[in-house]
Order: structure tokens, then sequence, then C-alpha cells
């Protein structure tokens, strides 16, 4: 190497960017589908009213979650920075830095306990290729879950090495780590939870699940159906936390955003639904009741998984996924920090992630430890698992959204948000399109997101 070819020492990092279409599209649904995919949507659906709910899950998808997404492209790729500096950038002498900062303080309380579950993952993939769940009660997959969750070492061993991998592939960059890692783990985590889905819609006795999925039930609705659907689409789409703005931020100039927005929120809820077709008819199936979050997907599946024909090999395929889908979320939230410190201390990406890596360990390693020896250090009656979750899902990504559609809508206003959207006036809209997304912008999204913020703090 000559010396002219050298980068001077101090000298900040030069950005990278995503090089294709199909990259930004696979990072952002890679962002997007995730644990929420897998072990909650599918029993929000069942307890609330099949397919009515997935009706309305859609409606609160387009009337709020993709408002905000757009909202989020338009920060991240005019601000052309990660989440705090973009906010600066774009409205130079104001307090709106604070939207990006809490996005980032979103991220880092959402991958403390995110990568604890990914560590989950990484055991029960282990267990999984070893055989462990071969002749196992429901009663013994129990118990081998809460003594597993509740071992110190061994949990945050696993935490460890799942916080290793996402460190592992953000180290690469943006077009070396992520947008490699996304193009070959995205496609295949669809080809696995489809052959899965194949597998259990197929079982002798899958109907009930089936039904539980789909049959309409408009009497199931309730008010609190429809704070579940926008929490969920919420937590399922990663708004509110600047993983988006993080991401468009490295989208290039002549991307069609509206087409990258839709493109993920529908990749997601199909995502979602195949999820749901992979695990309810096989519950159903073995007549178990199905409930949701850890108990489950390392409970009930194991436990199906072990009477199945062929369950090893699902059981290993499953844990494949669920560690692929955990994986492409957390990447997605570390990059939010990792980002924020390039940018905000001027530092080398390696040095970045190291340090992020070190403090998110600290957090996570809490968190881990909430189901064992500190079950006791309760915060509003939470442990610091339930707190961390308690506080992104619930209020900072619902409060996050509010903060960047008003931005965009209002702050930056409506010539910046058409000549993002048309890409400098570069790519034809229809005015009626464009009218539209300013109006979902303006009203229906904080409508949205101010009826939700209400109805939580009134709970
Ligand atoms: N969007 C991610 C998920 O659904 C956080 O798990």
């Amino acid at each position: 190497m000559t010396n002219n070819t050298k980068k001077p020492s101090g000298q900040p990092e030069k950005r990278d960017s995503f090089a294709t279409s199909f990259g930004v599209l696979v990072a952002l649904a890679g962002s997007a589908v995730g644990l929420g995919n897998l072990w909650r949507f599918p029993y929000l659906v069942g307890q609330n009213g099949g397919a009515a709910f997935i009706l309305i899950y859609i409606c609160f998808v387009i009337l709020a979650g993709l408002p905000v997404m757009l909202a989020e492209f338009i920060v991240g790729r005019r601000g052309q920075s990660s989440a705090r500096s973009a906010f600066r950038k774009l409205a130079p002498g104001s307090h709106w830095g604070i939207v990006g900062m809490l996005g980032v303080i979103c991220c880092v309380l959402i991958i403390s306990f995110y990568s604890v579950v990914g560590g989950w993952c990484t055991e029960y993939l282990f267990k999984a290729l070893r055989f462990d769940f071969t002749d196992g009660s429901q009663e013994n997959l129990k118990t081998m879950f809460s003594s597993f969750s509740s071992s110190v070492w061994s949990s945050i061993l696993c935490h460890t090495i799942f916080l290793a991998l996402t460190a592992g592939i953000v180290i690469g960059g943006v077009q070396k780590g992520i947008e490699k890692f996304s193009k070959v783990m995205m496609p295949l985590l669809f080809l696995i939870i489809i052959g899965i889905a194949i597998r259990s819609t197929t079982l002798p006795g899958s109907g009930p699940g089936l039904r539980f999925l789909f049959e309409p039930d408009w009497s199931k609705v309730t008010p609190q159906t429809f704070l579940a659907a926008l929490g969920q689409a919420f937590f399922s789409l990663s708004l509110g936390s600047c993983t988006v703005v993080t991401y468009a931020s490295y989208v290039k100039k002549d991307a069609n955003i509206i087409s990258l927005s839709t493109q993920t929120a529908a990749a997601d809820t199909i995502f979602a639904i195949i999820a749901g077709c992979a695990i309810m008819p096989a519950v159903f199936a073995f007549g178990i009741s199905p409930g949701e979050g850890p108990d489950l997907v390392f409970v009930t599946l194991p436990h199906i998984f072990s009477q199945m024909p062929l369950g090893g090999v699902i059981a290993i395929f499953f844990f494949v996924a669920l560690l692929l889908a955990a994986l492409t979320s957390s990447i997605a939230m570390l990059e939010v920090i990792v980002a924020f410190c390039i940018e905000q201390f001027n530092m080398k990406r390696k040095v970045a992630v190291a340090l992020v890596f070190c403090g998110v360990w600290i957090l996570g390693c809490l968190c881990s430890l909430s189901f064992g020896p500190l079950s006791n250090w309760k915060v509003l009656g939470k442990t610091i698992f339930e707190l961390f979750d308690f506080l992104s899902a619930n209020f900072l990504m619902l409060i996050g959204g509010l903060l960047i559609v008003i931005f965009a809508g209002w702050k930056l206003g409506k010539a910046v948000v058409f000549d993002e959207i048309t890409n400098g006036g570069t790519h034809h809209v229809p005015a009626w399109l464009l009218k539209t997304i300013l109006f979902l912008i303006r009203f229906m999204a904080p409508a949205a997101l101010l009826t939700i913020a209400f109805f939580q703090i009134h709970e």
C-alpha cells in the first residue's frame, strides 16, 4: 500500500452504504422480522379473533406503521447521519436531536434483553442438534427451561455468544457485514419457515389450529385488541427506535422509499402469518393449549417436536430460524448505537463496536440474572428484564414514533416530504398519493399514537 492510499489518523470514518436495493430490503426486513413475529404474533392473532385481528393489524400497519417508517426514511436519508446527528443536521440549533438520542437509548434497552433471549435461542439450537428434546414430557421441558434461564453462568455464556455473533456482523460494516449477512440469511429464514409451515399444516388434526388463526371472530375484538395490534405493529416493524433512520442514512438517493417501506412492511406481515401457520396447526394437532412468549417457543414447541415424526430435524430448522430472526433484528439495533458512537465521538467502527459490546453485555447480564439471583430486584414491580421490555416497547418506541412523524410532517414540512418521496422530483408519484402520505404522516399516525398513549397511561 502506498502512503497516499492510507487513511490519515484522526480522520473520521468514511460513511458506508448499502450496495443494492435488494440489500436494503433484506436488511430492513431482517430488522423487522424477529422474535415478535415468531412468539407473539401467532398467539395475539388467535386470542383476538383470528382474521379479524389480522385485518385490524394490517390497517394499523398502513395507517400508522407505514407513515412512521416513511418519516424515519425521510429523516435518515436526508440527514445522511446517525440517529442524533440526522435530527440535529435537519433542525440546527433546536432540541430535536433528543429524538435521535431516545432512539439510541431505546435500542440499548431492547438489545440488552433481546440478546438474553437470543442466547436462549443459541442454547436451544445446541440442544436440538444434540436431540435433547427426544422423549421430553412438557413437565420435564418446563424444568429444563426454567433451570437454564435461571442459571447464572450458562445463561450469561449464551448471551455472550449471541452478542458476539451480533457484534461480529456489525464490525464488518454496512455493506460487508449487515448487507452480506442479510442477503443470505433472510431468504434462508423464509425458506425454513415456509418448509415448517407446510409440515405443520399437513399434520393430521391441524384444522383447529388454522381455524384459531384465520376464522374471523369479531366477538373477541375489544378495545384491548386495538392496543395489542398497534403495539405489535410498532415492535415488529422496529419503529420509533431510529433503526430505519440509521439504515436509511446508508440508502442511495435514487432509491424508491415508498416501495422499500411497503415491501418491508409486507415482508414482515407475511412472515408473521407464515410463522403462525408453522406453529399453531402443530400445537393444536397435538392437543396442547397455545401460549405465547418463552413458554411457547422453549417448552411447548420442543414438546411437540419430541412427538412429531421427523420432529428432531424440524427442531433444528426451527431453532436455526429463531436464531437468524433474532440476529437480523439485533444487528439493526446494535448498528444504531454503533453509528451514533462513530459519529458522535469520532471513533473507529471496531472501537465503537467493542465499547458498545461491553456496555450492552453488562446490561444484558443484569437482564439475564433477573431470572435467577436478581429476581427480587424490582423497579415499578418489574424485574430488570421486564422493565427494559416495558420501557422500550410500551413507551420509548411509541413516543419516538410520535415525535418522528411530527418532526417529518410539521418541522421539515410538505416540501421536504415531497422532495424525499419523489427523489427531488425525478421519481413520479401521483398527486393523490403524495397528499395521502402527507395526511397520514401529519394527522393519522399522530392521532393513532396519541390514542394509544392515552390508553397506555389509563391502563
Ligand atoms: N422487530 C423485531 C422483532 O419483531 C424487534 O422482534
